[in-house]
């Protein structure tokens, strides 16, 4: 089995691909590098100890894409590429808009001509915008407040259509909660370009002594603390709900909505807290304002990717830290060593 991983030297596309190369199967990879670093690509082969080809390509090329698709019989497609940042897709919205939709609709071109109807597409609870009740199911209405978030939802749309027009289609959308975490070798990790939007990375580099301290948006939620509730899943669960989501669509055609996450939330403090436990190192932080679109509660029901896929998150909030710091600690400068 031959699988085409999009935005694979990315931070889930690397770990996604030790996953299925572990698994078995046949992996091409392509990223354009615009977030991410072939060093990558290049720990990822020495984790495993087996080859896989890189194509550094951008899916707005259509004449590459297809050269790809020429040249390998895909049986299926992991489609992580796409622009991720929200306040950035703030400021350039046209840029995520063409990047993530037209992206997409290229890649969904190509596959099409080629006949490879198997896809698997990260999507983002972002989708579910402020909702109105916790846990969050797979049947909850969507909204988006941002761009990116609008750009996750246009493409999930678009593959509805794709798989109602052409019942060939085999498509899962899997709507990620907030992936932390890192391969337990410590070899790779999230890599921010600049400094993190989002908490783990940020309390990392303040662990590491890289940033001063930690900016906590908000105590004055109504949560447990204060602070805001989140679903953190580790990036390694996260990337086996795909090998399971490649399953299901090789047996089932249509289009399938799963939540990946763990069920459980936790706070600000409580990550700060679970941290600090597990690494023995103190996060100093101070409360500043509530962060624009924020919401106090977000955290999933994945009963149905249990049910359906056989898939649920095993690893804890402290495995999570634990590898989290690993690959800060062993990696203070991302994959720039030298630096
Ligand atoms: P990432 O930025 O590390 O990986 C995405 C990769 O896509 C990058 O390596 C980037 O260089 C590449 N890319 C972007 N545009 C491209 C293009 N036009 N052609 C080729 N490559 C391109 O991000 P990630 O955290 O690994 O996220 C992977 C996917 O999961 C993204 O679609 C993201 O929106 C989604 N997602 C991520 C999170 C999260 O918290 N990390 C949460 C929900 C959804
Ligand atoms: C963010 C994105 C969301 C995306 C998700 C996963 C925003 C507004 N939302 O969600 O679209 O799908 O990442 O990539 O960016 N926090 C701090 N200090 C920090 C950073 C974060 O207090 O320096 C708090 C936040 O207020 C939140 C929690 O930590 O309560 C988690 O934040 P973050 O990691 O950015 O994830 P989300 O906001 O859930």
């Amino acid at each position: 089995m031959t699988v085409l991983v999009t935005g694979g030297a990315g931070y889930i596309g690397s770990h996604a691909i030790i996953e299925l190369l572990q698994n078995g199967y046949n992996v091409v990879a392509l990223d354009n590098l615009s977030n991410s670093d072939k060093e990558s690509i290049k720990k990822v082969k020495e984790i495993t100890g087996k080859n896989f080809s890189f194509y550094q390509y951008d899916l707005l090329d259509y004449g590459k894409m297809r050269s790809l698709f020429e040249k390998y019989n895909f049986d299926s497609v992991i489609h992580f590429a796409g622009l991720k940042a929200v306040g950035e897709s703030v400021e350039l919205p046209i840029d995520y808009y063409y990047n993530n939709v037209s992206g997409t609709i290229n890649l969904c071109r190509v596959m099409d001509e080629f006949e490879v109807t198997k896809l698997v597409f990260s999507s983002s609870a972002t989708v579910y915008g402020d909702p109105k009740t916790v846990p969050i199911y797979e049947t909850f209405p969507t909204s988006a407040t941002n761009p990116y978030g609008r750009t996750k939802l246009i493409i999930e749309e678009i593959l509805k259509d794709l798989s109602y027009s052409n019942m060939k289609w085999s498509i899962a959308i899997l709507r990620y909660f907030n992936p932390i975490g890192a391969h337990h070798s410590g070899r790779i990790g999230e890599n921010p370009k600049g400094e993190p939007n989002n908490l783990m990375p940020y309390i990392t580099q303040v662990a590491v002594g890289k940033r001063e301290k930690l900016k906590i948006f908000g105590n004055d939620y109504n949560t447990h603390d204060g602070t805001g509730v989140r679903d953190y899943i580790h990036v390694v669960d996260l990337v086996k709900g795909h090998l399971k989501a490649l399953e299901y669509i090789n047996k089932n055609t249509g289009v399938e909505i799963f939540n990946l996450g763990t069920g459980k939330g936790y706070s600000v403090l409580d990550l700060v807290k679970t941290f600090s436990k597990v690494t023995s190192k103190s996060i100093p932080y101070e409360i500043v304002e509530r962060r624009a679109g924020d919401i106090a509660v977000c955290y999933a029901n994945s009963d149905k990717a249990r049910e359906v896929l056989d898939w649920s998150a095993v690893k804890k909030l402290e495995d999570m830290c634990k590898d989290a710091w690993k690959w800060q600690v062993e990696n203070p400068n991302g994959y720039k060593s030298e630096q």
